[in-house]
């Protein structure tokens, strides 16, 4: 890994970035196929994705991040998802992202859990408090863009009242005259900003070359447009980002482990749910043969470097079960197993890669990849 995202996984490590996961669960929960039989291996983020597999009731959760602060928010939301009775409260916490008594909640939920995330939350219960949502740098710099294109809920609203063909002029009047002031051109050309959404170097150069483009300036404004021509009264990314909380008039607009169906579906769960703190490369080098049948890895490969991908994926093989399924996301369009001479062993999933890649609502992704193991 070059010095420079050498020194942004160090900093990145350390800091609250995330409080969600910003990929679309909808989908993945749709093309994965997870069932009781299931034994998963996923990084998690902020851990949407981790608790919404928990719904599938597998037989096994291994949730791994780098990030303790990612893996902690975790833990309690899986742990939350299998314990709390009322789904009330249960979208109170993790929807609103506040809580009347935070300490004796996050106390009681975090009763089972590692001594490390105890700890976690003994000091950090107070970020429901105020609003989870407004925690995180990802959360903290959405709030700086919103004041300045003056954008909030009733903008959004009138923008899904506006044609799709339309809506693209709409985004360029509130968002480019703002990003294209030269200071704060300045500021998002620097390194502040990739942190703030966990875009390191090698990624933000893969995804400049995918597109085209020179300049993350042009890059955001076209991400913009892109994301406004989606279902945007359910499309919970794009609340977050420009109302600061959900679209809470509908259920459905909620990430899928927050929907009452989901929650039922994961109240008492049996599944054994591991966290493990450190680097995915770890957990697996100390698994055995046949150990997994799912890997969810995000779009973390795109922030590695040839070398650590292609032990990644011979790791993913070695420590499968035959038919195991493989999901990551990448920003750019070439196939990771293919260019590292794997392609016998991952079998692309070419119509769930191809529906999943063009019904993600964040829009941040030129694949959304599958891939089937075959030893
Ligand atoms: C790759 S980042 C990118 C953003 C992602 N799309 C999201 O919405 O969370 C997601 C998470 O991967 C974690 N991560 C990156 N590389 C990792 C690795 N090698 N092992 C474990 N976790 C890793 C980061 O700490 C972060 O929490």
């Amino acid at each position: 890994m070059r010095v420079a995202d050498q020194a942004f996984q160090q900093l990145f490590k350390r800091l609250l970035v995330y409080n969600m996961l910003f990929e679309d669960t909808e989908v993945d929960e749709r093309f994965l196929g997870v069932g009781p039989e299931s034994r998963l291996l996923g990084i998690s983020g902020a851990g949407c994705g981790i608790a919404n597999q928990l719904s599938r009731r597998p037989r096994s959760i291994d949730a791994v991040d780098i990030n303790a602060s990612h893996l902690a928010i975790t833990a309690l939301k899986t742990a939350s998802a299998r314990q709390t009775e009322s789904h009330e409260e249960f979208y109170r916490l993790w929807g609103h992202g506040t809580h009347p008594s935070p300490a004796r909640v996050v106390g009681s939920l975090t009763k089972g859990l590692p001594a490390w995330i105890q700890r976690h939350w003994r000091s950090h219960h107070d970020i429901f408090d105020d609003a989870l949502h407004h925690r995180g740098l990802t959360a903290r710099l959405f709030a700086v863009l919103r004041r300045l294109a003056k954008v909030d809920a009733a903008w959004l609203r009138s923008l899904i009242a506006t044609p799709v063909s339309e809506r693209r002029r709409c985004v360029t009047e509130a968002f480019g005259p703002v990003l294209r002031t030269p200071w704060v051109g300045a500021v998002l050309r620097s390194p502040l900003p990739l942190v703030a959404i966990g875009v390191n170097h090698a990624q933000c150069e893969r995804m400049l070359r995918a597109e085209g483009l020179t300049d993350v300036v042009d890059y955001a404004l076209m991400h913009l447009q892109r994301v406004a021509e989606t279902d945007l009264e359910r499309n919970w990314f794009v609340w977050f980002a420009i109302a600061g909380h959900f679209n809470h008039a509908r259920p459905d607009a909620a990430p899928p482990y927050l929907r009452k169906d989901h929650h039922e579906a994961s109240l008492g769960a049996p599944t054994d749910v591991r966290f493990h703190h450190g680097n995915i490369l770890d957990v697996l080098a100390a698994a055995g043969r046949n150990t997994w049948t799912h890997y969810t890895l995000l779009d973390a490969p795109d922030w590695m470097p040839p070398a650590v991908q292609r032990r990644l994926l011979g790791e993913i093989v070695r420590t499968s079960v035959d038919g195991a399924v493989v999901l990551h996301r990448s920003v750019e369009d070439a196939s990771l197993p293919e260019r590292h001479g794997l392609g016998r062993h991952f079998t692309p999933m070419m119509e769930e890669t191809a529906l999943a890649t063009q019904l993600d609502r964040t829009r941040q992704f030129r694949r959304v990849s599958f891939h089937r193991i075959a030893h």
